[in-house]
Parts: structure tokens; sequence; C-alpha cells
């Protein structure tokens, strides 16, 4: 593993990919099943390239794998198979449209747990064939990536921050299917700590909205907690030390709602200020691989996407970050923060609208690197614990 920041040569001003106009509407079904949440959403993308959701629907998978302090892989395969099929039917009915209204189905197809990613995917086959209409295989990770778009429209090129329960990394995103890795983690995501200590506090699951929670009443500063890769040049993270510590302080602690409201603060302001700190480092990486033409366009734009975007703390921390270097802030409504089928169907429907399809042969890929030069250089890259970590 290196640690060396890879910044990428600056780009032509050709090589941008926009958001592109077509000749008609496309109306896309989105399909998301790889981790534990079953969703559907229908969306209308304009010839202008407008955006208009027409439904999304989400069956939460929590309370199956509440018991276990964790997301249990046959569980959530076996809940998916179970409601699938009245997700996508609620998804368009609340749409108010016809299957045949459909101009394409989008499905996530990795990376993610392989059990639910076949069953969302093998879904979205059976319908695309039966239709015939395209598929759209597409990236999970693209989908946060793209997901501010639901909102407001959000021009290339910009800086991602994704942060979620399976990733946290940094990337320049200068089009769709264009990602350059700046950073990511070297061990456990952010999310994964946030629910791994909230585990060990016995706060529930998931971990992030009940730590949000508990740390409310807690004061910040009461545990000294580690910081790795703290004023590092490279943009990557570490968060598996973090989380050792968290249960070691609960381990000394009285265990009292008042240590667990303290552990909670502190361990938040902690993540807030990884966060922050590895975030303006990328900006510099950010601002340095911009051509000339780009640079101009100040202030450049900062996403942050992912289930730990829903953090109102982490929100505000890398706020105050984009006004001291220059950035503004975008991100995805609070409810679509977290895994939805909404932000998988506008991936799909920007797809689309680029002549992007898949054949219905595509596979589904527990491991799929969003960035394009890893995404090249492993094309094996689809199975295997040798893969490279998305
Ligand atoms: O994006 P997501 O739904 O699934 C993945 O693609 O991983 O993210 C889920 C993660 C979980 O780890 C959850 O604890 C975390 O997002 N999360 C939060 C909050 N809401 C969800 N973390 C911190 N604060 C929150 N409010
Ligand atoms: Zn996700």
């Amino acid at each position: 593993m290196t640690l060396t920041p890879q910044i990428p040569p600056p780009r032509n001003q050709h090589d941008i990919a926009r958001f592109e106009p077509t000749t008609q509407d496309a109306v896309i079904l989105g399909i998301e099943s790889s981790c534990d949440e079953t969703a559907a959403a229908v969306l209308r993308r304009t010839k202008t390239g407008a955006i208009h959701l027409l439904s999304s629907i989400i069956a939460s998978q929590d309370k199956h794998h509440r018991p276990f302090g964790g997301v249990v892989p046959e569980i959530a395969a076996r809940a998916h198979l179970s409601v699938i099929e009245t997700i996508i039917e609620r998804a368009v009915t609340e749409a108010k449209i016809e299957y045949s209204d459909l101009s394409a189905i989008a499905a996530t197809s990795g990376p993610g747990l392989i059990g639910g990613v076949i069953t969302g995917l093998l879904s979205a086959k059976g319908l695309a064939l039966s239709l015939n209409i395209p598929l759209i295989a597409v990236n999970h990770l693209e989908g946060h990536a793209l997901s501010p778009n639901l909102s407001a429209p959000c021009p290339f090129p910009y800086l991602l921050l994704l942060v979620s329960g399976g990733h946290t990394q940094l990337l320049s995103v200068s089009g769709i299917g264009q990602y350059t890795k700046l950073g990511s983690t070297v061990d456990d995501a952010a999310g994964e700590a946030f629910d791994k200590s909230a585990k060990v506090m016995g706060l529930g699951f998931p971990g992030g909205p009940k730590i949000e929670q508990m740390a409310k009443s807690g004061r910040p500063d009461a545990f000294d907690l580690p910081r790795p890769f703290y004023k590092k040049e490279h943009a990557n993270f570490s968060f598996s030390g973090l989380k050792t510590a968290v249960a070691r302080a609960y381990e000394r602690s009285d265990k009292s709602d008042t240590a667990r409201a303290d552990l909670s603060a502190s361990f938040q302001q902690t993540i807030c200020d990884v966060l922050k700190d590895r975030t303006k480092t990328a900006m510099h990486l950010f601002k340095q691989q911009l051509n000339s033409t780009e640079s101009e366009i100040a202030p450049y734009r900062f996403v942050v996407a992912g289930g730990v975007a829903a953090n109102k703390a982490i929100r505000e921390a890398l706020d105050q970050l984009c006004q001291e270097e220059g950035f503004n802030l975008m991100a995805p409504p609070l409810k679509f923060c977290t895994d939805n089928a909404a932000m998988i169907a506008l991936a799909g429907a920007e797809r689309l609208a680029l002549g992007h399809t898949d054949s219905l042969d595509v596979k589904a890929r527990p491991r799929w690197p969003l960035d394009t030069f890893a995404a090249h250089n492993n094309p094996s890259s689809g199975s295997g614990k040798n893969g490279p970590k998305s």
C-alpha cells in the first residue's frame, strides 16, 4: 500500500464531460440493494438535463441486524429477496407511471454484499428483458458521488469526500465515470468506526445517528483520542486505532450515561478533526491538478456524500473548512446521504444520456473501485479478497 499522494497531470478543457443534453426525456427506474437497504426510485431526466424525482422507496433492514450490532450478509440477502418486488411496484405506483413509460432500468451492480447486489441486478435484468429497454449497471459509489444533484445542479469538476459505512475516500471528480482517487482509508471506514464504537458503548445500530444524538449532551474534550495521519502530506485515513481507543476508554470509564455522552462527543469531535485535516490536504492536491481554465472557477466545489455526511457536526466542520480554503460545500439532502435508489436512478440517467448502457450478462461485482486509474489497471478486481479495496 503506497501513501504517496497521486497527483494526475492537468487535464485539457475538452477532457471534461459535462451533463449532456439529449434529444428526449428519459424515465429511469433505479434499484439499490448493495447493503442493508432495499430501495427503488423513479426519476425523470428532461432533455435539457433537469432532474425530477417521481418516487423514492426505501425499506431499511435495521431491525433485522440490530441484535447483531452490524450487517449480517446472509440475513441481508434474504431480506432483499423477500421485499424487492414490492418495493419496485411501490416506486412505479407512487411515480404515477406505467412500466411501459420507462426508458431504462438502472441497478447497483457493485461494490457491496454480493447476495444483495445479485438480487437487485437480477430483478433489473428481468425487467429490462421483458420491457425490451436498456439496462444500466451502476457503481454504487458513483450514485453517492452524483447525489447532490438530486437537490441542485453540481457542475464538474469537484472534490468529493465519500464517507459511509463501507468507504472513506477523497476523489477528484471531473465527469461521469471520471474519478481520480486522492486518498482513502487504509483500514476501517469512518461509518464503520461509528458503528463499532456505538456497539462497544451499547448504543445500538446503526451507530452514526446514535452517537450523534448522545454527543449532544457530552463534552468533546473529555477524552483524548488518536488522530492517525494528522497533518501528513498525503490524504489517506486510518480509523481502526480510534475504534480500539474508544473500546479501551469505555472499559476504563464508569460506564454511566455521562461517560457514554462524553465519549460519543469526543469520538465525534475526533472524526470531525480528522476529516477536516485530511480534506484540507486533498483540497491542495485538487487545486494543483486543475488546468488553467478550471483554476479560475473559484470558489471551487467540494461535495460530501455517503451515510456519515448525514452528521450535522461533520457538515458544519467541513463547511467551516470550505470557507477557510475558498470552496463551496455541496451535499445531498439528509435523506439521500444514506443508501437510496434515487441516486442510482440519477447515475443511470446520466449514463444513458451519454449512451452508456450494459449488456444483460453484466456481472455483479463485490469490489469495484471508482477511480478510473485503479479500475483500468485491475480489470479482474471484481472478486477475491486480494482485489483493491474500493
Ligand atoms: O451510505 P450508507 O447508507 O451505506 C454505505 O454505503 O456504507 O452509510 C451507512 C453508514 C453507517 O455506518 C452509519 O452509521 C453512518 O452511515 N451514518 C452516520 C449517520 N447516519 C448514518 N454516521 C454519523 N452520523 C450520522 N448521523
Ligand atoms: Zn452507500
